[in-house]
């Protein structure tokens, strides 16, 4: 296990999804929240951070408990620390110090840039840079701007690096940290997949025992492989739900349940689309929809959850990037955000004991779990889709005509950018249904119906997403489609609006 102390730069995830490509195993703690238990940790790495180590608001934890202690290698902010805090100087650059540099000088037979030669391109991304080397500091590396990129500290397992290794600009970066880690700190690379279930099905069967659990099933990825690994651990204890809010893609409810029927989940479809479609009645506010279909699931999962006699687990699918605490922007540890919910009126499933297979993992080691499980690539291949559904893409009210519509235009988009060989290279895609009539023709008749829009958008974790350059043909061809053969609709157009500033739902 690997220890990541964030001090808030924004490529601090990556540092951790860097690590574990080298199958090694890591966690990431805000800078002031060293955990008690470092024998746990083999090596320690530190982040970059928005802020200067000149700055009054400096970040400036007590490492004394790990350095020399334990290998450490501190990245940009981290290496200014070390060496503003230790003896040397850190001063604002002359020069801005932004983006790709090369390596012009490497110490040589330092196993630290082992297979690593001069000319590597390196990411900077700082303000402030180091003047003089700490106490000990011996140099390893400079670029044609930067003198000291990298260096270490005599007499200790401590490296410093100005650049950014995680950053895929950094063309030797997982090799400099397979060099720190693996040959420097001696972490073995075994942290895989299948290392993963096998650990996690044990640890699971240990904590559950003989209890019951009771899971809601989405049809998404995270759901459905939390659902798998449980399944593995206690078989029949498990008990999915899976709610059909008939807000899900044409044919969605009885496919997927079908699909968790053959992996042999215990698994029970519920169809309250008509509780859902009558709580939305009238709503057309956003946040309006989205409350009331929280209610109704709530109510509805709350409701078959009794129907287990003495289930005492929930599980959930969480995963890493939902859990990890970040460091704040005022520099102190970020406000914990708790659900300030009235105790009392709590649902009874709420008040069960929570279980989380997946809160280690992000999204990409999710799939990877999931195909060492053997489960369907199509079932982990699917693109991210809402909870509310169809509702949050159904601009306005929401009725059962217009929920057909719209699932109609949706599938012809979806299999079409299936059959074209196109839905992989899509983060997300779907149709939406707008407000407004317009005038077409057809025959010799004029027409005054529906417009819809088209989304399809790349992405690597939804924060930030750009349009897709779909070709103009596929777009030709499945605009004709959408018209000849969803009847309501004369009017197609394609969104091509990026996140920021605009959002990749409507709603
Ligand atoms: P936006 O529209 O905020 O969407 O750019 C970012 C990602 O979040 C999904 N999304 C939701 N998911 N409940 C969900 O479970 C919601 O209310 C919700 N709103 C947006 C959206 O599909 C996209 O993947």
């Amino acid at each position: 296990n690997i220890l990541i102390l964030d001090f808030g730069s924004q490529y601090t995830q990556l540092i951790a999804r860097r690590v574990r490509e080298l199958n090694i195993y890591c966690e990431i703690h805000p800078f002031n929240k060293i955990p008690d238990k470092l024998e746990e940790y083999k090596a320690v790495i530190l982040s970059g951070s928005p802020f200067s180590v000149r700055g009054e608001n400096a970040l400036h934890p007590d490492l004394s408990k790990i350095r020399g202690k334990k290998p450490v290698l501190a990245v940009c902010y981290g290496a200014q620390y070390l060496a503003h805090f230790s003896g040397g100087e850190v001063a604002p650059s002359d020069t801005r110090e932004y983006g790709r540099a090369k390596l012009s000088y490497i110490k040589p037979n330092e196993t630290f840039f082992k297979n690593i030669n001069e000319g590597s391109q390196v990411w900077m991304s700082h303000s402030d840079t180091i003047k003089h080397l700490p106490t000990k500091g011996v140099l390893l590396a400079s670029t044609h701007d930067v003198q000291n990129a990298a260096f270490k500290i005599e007499g200790e397992e401590t490296y410093a690096i100005q650049f950014h290794p995680e950053v895929y600009h950094s063309t030797d970066g997982k090799q400099l940290l397979e060099n720190f880690l693996v040959h420097i700190a001696k972490v073995n690379q075994d942290w895989t997949p299948q290392s993963f279930v096998e650990e996690t099905v044990e640890e699971l069967q240990q904590k559950i025992g003989n209890d019951k659990v009771v899971l809601g099933l989405s049809g998404g990825v995270d759901s459905s492989v939390a659902a798998m690994l449980l399944h593995k651990a206690i078989g029949k204890n498990l008990y999915c739900i899976f709610v059909n809010n008939g807000l899900l893609r044409k044919n969605e409810f009885l496919e997927v349940l079908d699909q968790y029927k053959d992996m042999g989940l215990n698994v029970k479809g519920v169809d309250a689309s008509a509780r859902f479609l009558e709580a939305l009645a009238g709503l057309s506010d956003p946040e309006e929809k989205r409350k009331a279909i929280g209610r109704v699931f709530i109510e509805v999962f709350d409701d078959e959850a009794h129907e287990i006699s003495d289930v005492t687990w929930l599980a959930q699918g969480t995963i890493y990037p939902d859990v990890i605490e970040s460091v704040s922007a005022t520099g102190g540890p970020s406000a914990t955000i708790k659900s300030h919910h009235n105790v009392g009126g709590l649902p009874d499933f709420m008040k069960l004991k929570i279980v989380e297979p997946l809160k280690a993992l992000f999204k990409d080691e999710v799939r990877r779990v999931g195909a060492s499980m053997g489960m369907d690539a199509n079932l982990l291949g699917r693109h991210p889709f809402p909870g509310p559904g169809l509702a949050i893409r159904i601009l306005g009210d929401i009725t059962a005509e217009k929920v057909r519509i719209l699932q109609e235009v949706d599938a012809i988009f979806i299999n079409g950018l299936k059959t074209w060989g196109l839905y992989d290279q899509v983060w997300q895609a779907g149709a939406i249904l707008l407000p407004v009539n317009s005038v077409g023709v057809m025959g010799d008749e004029r027409t005054y119906e529906k417009c819809v829009a088209l989304r399809a958008v790349e992405s690597t974790d939804g924060m930030t997403a750009d349009w897709v350059n779909l070709p103009y043909e596929f777009l030709q061809k499945t605009s004709n489609d959408i018209i000849n053969k969803v009847k309501g609709v004369n009017r197609v157009v394609y969104d091509i609006s990026s996140k920021p500033p605009a959002t990749i739902e409507w709603e």
